[in-house]
């Protein structure tokens, strides 16, 4: 199912190939995340259902999903315009691409496929206070959404937190962003000894760009899940001071 971009889940056109791609990723992260994978995760992926022998079928997933948090699943065949995708989880909809990466694409993809949209951000979405920050997250940014320059601060939290976020649990770091749960180089470098992992900070995060194509140069941890929803306030507020003109973010870009 790989050489189109489908718009909706044929679950039977999936091949041997699409099954060895997902088997061999899920049993490569599996063993990583079983060490450095926050716990609310590794149980949530046992309440949306998903194994290393099959191919998550959305449908299914949404059965599971949806008496949980209220939150479902959606097919978008690749990126979705910043309206639509912050309108969908204002929603609680979650959209996610249904096709797999080749077997010679399995350790770099450019754009989120299967493994990344569903194994990386929809097991979380199974957890109550994830998915009340998510919703109220994409309801945030939706009011802003003709506004490029809050969208892009926006973003960054979203970087930061539900992309590259990390969890403290029982004295440990452990990992939560979807973009290192699905990537087995950015698992290993975000608790590699010399990486910079700070305490979460909203103003802080809001003032640092973000590259897509390296691995991160920080993480920020937080210390449960409901510390993300619970930001929200603050993050308005320094919204409205930035409109109002008295902070600036014109800091030197990080990269
Ligand atoms: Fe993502």
């Amino acid at each position: 199912m790989n050489r189109n971009r489908p718009m909706t889940q044929n679950y039977e056109l999936y091949t041997r190939e699409d099954l060895r791609v997902w088997r061999t990723l899920f049993e490569r992260q599996e063993q990583l995340l079983l060490l450095h994978g926050s716990t609310t995760y590794l149980n949530a992926i046992d309440k949306v259902g998903f194994n290393a022998d099959a191919i998550p079928n959305f449908t299914e997933v949404n059965t599971l999903l949806q008496p949980l948090t209220g939150w479902q699943l959606t097919v978008v065949p690749g990126l979705v315009e910043p309206k639509d995708f912050f309108g969908l989880l204002a929603d609680k909809i979650f959209p996610a691409t249904c096709w797999l990466r080749t077997w010679a694409e399995l350790d770099y993809i450019e754009e989120p496929d299967m493994f990344h949209d569903v194994f990386g951000h929809v097991p979380l979405l199974a957890d109550a206070n994830y998915a009340r920050f998510m919703q109220a997250f994409g309801a945030m940014a939706l009011q802003w959404i003709d506004d490029e320059e809050i969208i892009n601060l926006l973003s960054r939290l979203y970087w930061f937190t539900v992309e590259f976020g990390m969890i403290k649990e029982q004295d440990e770091v452990k990992v939560y962003g979807a973009g290192i749960i699905s990537s087995p180089g950015e698992a290993m470098h975000s608790v590699a000894a010399n990486t910079e992992r700070l305490l979460f900070n909203v103003a802080e995060i809001l003032t640092i760009p973000y590259r897509t194509d390296v691995m991160q140069d920080r993480y920020f941890i937080i210390d449960c899940f409901s510390q993300l929803y619970n930001a929200l306030p603050e993050v308005a507020a320094i919204i409205n001071n930035f409109k109002e003109q008295t902070i600036s973010f014109q800091k030197p870009l990080v990269s």
